[in-house]
Order: structure tokens, then sequence, then C-alpha cells
């Protein structure tokens, strides 16, 4: 029999779509805009397809409040891609940028810069990313030319609350799992930068927001040309084929946000949802949330353990019979991880909850 209620899908990346969006694309997919085609079909020099692009980028801005002296870039490119760009487009021989390390994804950006260009480490918990280190450890070299974080560490449910302060050093971000999930001042940012599995489409697409100052930064970097800002700059994004249907995906997911209130009203829903898991892991004597310091807790992966890892497998195929999907640490992490994307809706958060109270009251 066909199941009619979708589960809970609390994997990090993809993950979890809004059924609407799901719903939408479907009724579309044979016949978009009246075309007799899907998006997937059409044209991307065509005037139905620049519109799209142009609709998204304007629902980008609106929902982030871009200022104007920005750019805002789809790239049909994962996410890792920008660790190699961001020092090639703007690190000059003699010049280095400074990465803050505070947890693998940051980690890796930091080695990619390394391997490419010179680059040091402004601090780091190696070996230990369940806490951040103290920012009076943190030391921010004034010639740097970039500064580089991750506000929130997938893997290890890491969150850096407030932007690093840097002066007049441009500040770049790796905000593939935060974007979207609460308000943001993009005027602190040199280029930030987002893959879009988690809060804007289907894997495959990144977003990209740089200022004018940072695209001028460098401009005789010899860099390949699709992997030039200035190229899909001057392009508006369209100087190869893009990933149509990431873009149409992304512009309902703007849409939706629009309708649920935009980003503020996801935030306190977010910051709901985050509260009540890490209210009952802190009260549990079951399972246990590593992260200990509340303001280093990411708002969207909470990663836990159980107190008997030896139960960790019948834990996830069991939640899986109810439904509850993906719940698996990261493979480097080891350990539980429910992520908490804004498609994911108080409900899911509870049943979670309810599920965990069941399996703790039979197994633990
Ligand atoms: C913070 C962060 N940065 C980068 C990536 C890499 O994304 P992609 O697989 O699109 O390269 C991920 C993937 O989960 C991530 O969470």
């Amino acid at each position: 029999m066909l199941k009619t209620k979708r589960g809970y899908n609390f994997g990090a990346g993809p993950a979890m779509l809004p059924e609407a969006i799901l719903k939408k694309a479907q009724a579309e997919l044979l016949n978009w805009q009246g075309m007799d085609m899907s998006v997937m079909e059409i044209g991307h020099r065509t005037p139905e397809f620049t519109a799209l692009m142009q609709e998204l980028e304007q629902n980008f801005r609106e929902v982030l409040h871009i200022p104007q002296n920005y750019h805002v870039l789809f790239m049909s490119m994962p996410a890792r891609t920008q660790f190699a760009m961001i020092p090639m487009n703007f690190l000059k021989p003699e010049e280095k940028a400074g990465y803050l390390v505070t947890g693998l994804w940051s980690s890796f950006a930091y080695q990619e810069a390394l391997k490419l260009k010179k680059a040091y480490c402004i601090a780091s918990n190696e070996g230990n990313y369940t806490k951040l280190p103290h920012p009076n450890l943190w030391q921010i070299q004034p010639d740097s030319t970039y500064i580089y974080y991750t506000p929130n560490e997938t893997i290890h449910g890491l969150r850096v609350q407030t932007p690093p302060k840097v002066g007049n050093i441009p500040l770049i971000a790796d905000m593939t799992s935060c974007i979207l999930s609460e308000p943001l001042d993009v005027s602190l940012y040199g280029l930030i930068f987002a893959g879009a599995q988690k809060n804007i489409a289907n894997a495959g697409l990144t977003v990209v927001i740089i200022s004018d100052e940072m695209l001028q930064k460098n401009p005789h970097a010899i860099v390949p040309t699709m992997m030039d800002y200035k190229t899909q700059v001057q392009a508006h994004s369209l100087y190869a084929t893009p990933a149509g249907f990431n873009c149409y995906i992304a512009n309902l997911m703007l849409l939706w946000i629009k309708s649920q209130g935009g980003v503020q009203a996801l935030a306190s829903l977010n910051q709901e949802k985050a509260l009540k898991l890490y209210t009952y892991l802190d009260n549990s004597s079951e399972y246990e949330c590593l992260v200990s310091e509340e303001n280093a807790r990411s708002l969207t992966n909470v990663c836990f353990v159980i107190k008997k890892p030896a139960m960790e497998e019948i834990f996830l195929a069991k939640a899986k019979t109810q439904g509850l999907y993906a719940l698996k640490g990261h493979r480097e992490a080891g350990g539980l991880r429910a992520s908490l994307y804004n498609a994911m809706p108080l409900s899911g958060v509870n049943a979670l909850i309810q599920f965990m109270q069941a399996f703790a009251k039979e197994y633990l």
C-alpha cells in the first residue's frame, strides 16, 4: 500500500525539503509555465529561464537584506570547490590568510588553502571538536588578506555565535549549514558561501554572496575561468549551463521562507526546536550532548550520544520503523545527529523526543 504520510528526515544534507515544494515541483514537472516542458528541459538563455534567475536573485536579496554592493552568484558546483576558489582568487603569492579551525569543515578549507597559497591557523581545538577555542587564544595577524571561519560546524554540532572581530580585514564565512536559519548582517562579510543541500535546494548548487570590494581584491589573479568569481559575476551565473532544476527549487524555497514569515520567524522556530531537544538531552541520564557549552551549540545540527554506545545500531533501526530517518552521526564523529533545518517542523522534534523516551525506557 502506498504510504500517505512522509516521515522526518534528520539528515545533515541532503536534507529534508518542505513538502509543499516537492508537491509544487511534482505538479509542474511535465509542464513548467505552460511551456509543455519541464524546467530541466528549458534552455538557459530563454527569456523564461532568465526571468527565473532574476527572480531567484531578487528573492535572495529580499530575504537576507543583501546590500546593493554585493553580488549574488548561483554556482553549479559543490560547496567544497569554494575551499580552493577562495585562496586562488584572493591571495597574491606573498599574502596570507587566517583560518579559524573549529571542526572538520574549516579544517578541510584550511588544508586546501595551505596546498595552494599561504595560510595560518588562528586557533584550533583539533582532536577535541566538542568545544570552541577560547577567543582569548585567537591569534589574528593584522596583515592577513582575509579571515575565514565556519559559523556552523555541521559534523560536530558546534556554532561560532558571534562573527570574529577582524577590524578592516575582510571576513569570509562558510554558511553551508546555517544560511537562512537566522537573520544575517551581510555587510560584515567580504564573501559568504553556502552549499544548497541543507536550507536552500537540492545538492550541487552553491550560493555565493560577494562584495564588490572583495571582487576587486586581486584583479590579475590567474584562476581557471570557471573558478574565477569575475566570470560568474559578468555572466550573471550563466557562463556555463547552470543546474537549472536546483535554481528552480531554490526559488521555491525562498518563496516558502517568505510565506513562513521570513528568516526571523523561522529563526524563532529553529530556536524553539533546538532548545527543546537540548533541554531533553541535558535532563536525560541515557543520552548526552557532548557540546556542553550552551553558546557553542549548533542551532541546526544537534549531535549526541547514547551513554551505552552498543545500543546505537538498534536505536537507528527502531527510529527508522517510526519514520525518523538519517539520525546517524557523521562517519568521522560517530554518535548520533539530528539536523533541524528550516524544513523540519516542531512536530518532528516532538516525535524524536517521544521516540527517545520510549527507547530509553525499553532498552537503556
Ligand atoms: C559547513 C559545510 N561546508 C562544506 C560542506 C561541503 O559541501 P559539498 O558536499 O557541497 O561540497 C558541507 C557539507 O555538508 C558543510 O556542512
